[in-house]
């Protein structure tokens, strides 16, 4: 067996929840990951046969039964994943019975999977529907798009609306918009379904009052949505209290649209 420590994919766990740290998106523990892992990618670096211990997950998974993820950990902070990934990291399969995880690496301390499992494991079941190359499941807490909930209405038309005439990438980088919830309780199963829902029109949602969650076929493309969109609430929120005298408008953003050959909500344009 090849060491884990050296895999790609723990590799990229480390490097990625460093840089949200950093960004400031993930304080204390605040957020969670979860990426699907290939079969090929993995049995060279772990015994596939060998169960550390089962951990029941509390709703039913069906669409992802012997499906294998590596997750963050709830309670782990995400500065602390660089350095010791085994305590705060999780390898898991789906097992047989769709409600029940095995635990294949990791959470070495005894712990367990992130409280967000539910909103991760249902959408990422939605999107792999929607793209079978979809691997990444990503939730944080980035502040300017956090700090622009509490100063735009959570409406998914007007919110993608304010982010996309404040850059001109952002109709390029999610011409699909961004969806919405309003606050709701998180670790439930009940801000999974509704996340997961939103997930079938969305690879970005909203937690209102909370954070934000990106989805993509890599780490890279979903790290790259929140970045967007982040990059995005800085801007209108460092000049939202200025007198506004130059916006992109909406012809300048369907130029922008026809130029890049993206379909776009239109429906989200006035
Ligand atoms: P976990 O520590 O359980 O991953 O929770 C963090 C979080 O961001 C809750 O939404
Ligand atoms: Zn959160």
């Amino acid at each position: 067996m090849k060491d884990i420590f050296e895999a790609p994919f723990i590799v990229r766990m480390r490097k990625v929840t460093q840089n949200m740290y950093r960004l400031g998106w993930d304080e204390r523990n605040g957020g969670n990951i979860s990426c699907i892992l290939d079969e090929d990618e993995i049995k060279e670096y772990l015994d596939l046969n060998n169960v550390i211990r089962t951990i029941p997950m509390g709703f039913e998974a069906k669409d992802l039964i012997g499906k294998i993820f590596i997750v963050t950990g709830t309670g782990k902070y995400f500065q602390n994943v660089g350095f010791d990934p085994e305590d705060n990291l999780g390898i898991i399969r789906i097992a047989k019975d769709g409600t029940t995880a095995e635990l294949l690496w990791g959470f070495k301390d005894g712990g367990k999977f992130t409280s967000e499992l539910p909103a991760h494991l249902m959408t990422h079941s939605v999107r792999l529907k929607k793209d079978p190359r979809h691997h990444v499941v990503m939730h944080c807490h980035p502040s300017y798009t956090l700090a622009m909930n509490y100063c735009v209405e959570l409406d998914e038309k007007i919110f993608t609306h304010k982010l996309w005439e404040t850059c001109t990438e952002c109709m390029v980088v999610f011409p699909d918009g961004v969806g919405v919830l309003p606050w709701m309780l998180c670790g439930t199963n009940e801000i999974g379904e509704a996340t997961a829902k939103k997930m079938e029109e969305f690879r970005l949602v909203i937690w209102g009052l909370h954070g934000i969650y990106g989805t993509g076929n890599d780490m890279d493309e979903a790290f790259g949505l929140i970045e967007t969109v982040e990059k995005a609430a800085q801007l209108y929120m460092i000049s939202a209290h200025l007198p506004r005298i130059n916006t992109i408008t909406d012809d300048q953003l369907r130029e922008i649209a026809k130029g890049f050959n993206v379909k776009y909500r239109e429906d989200f344009l006035n």
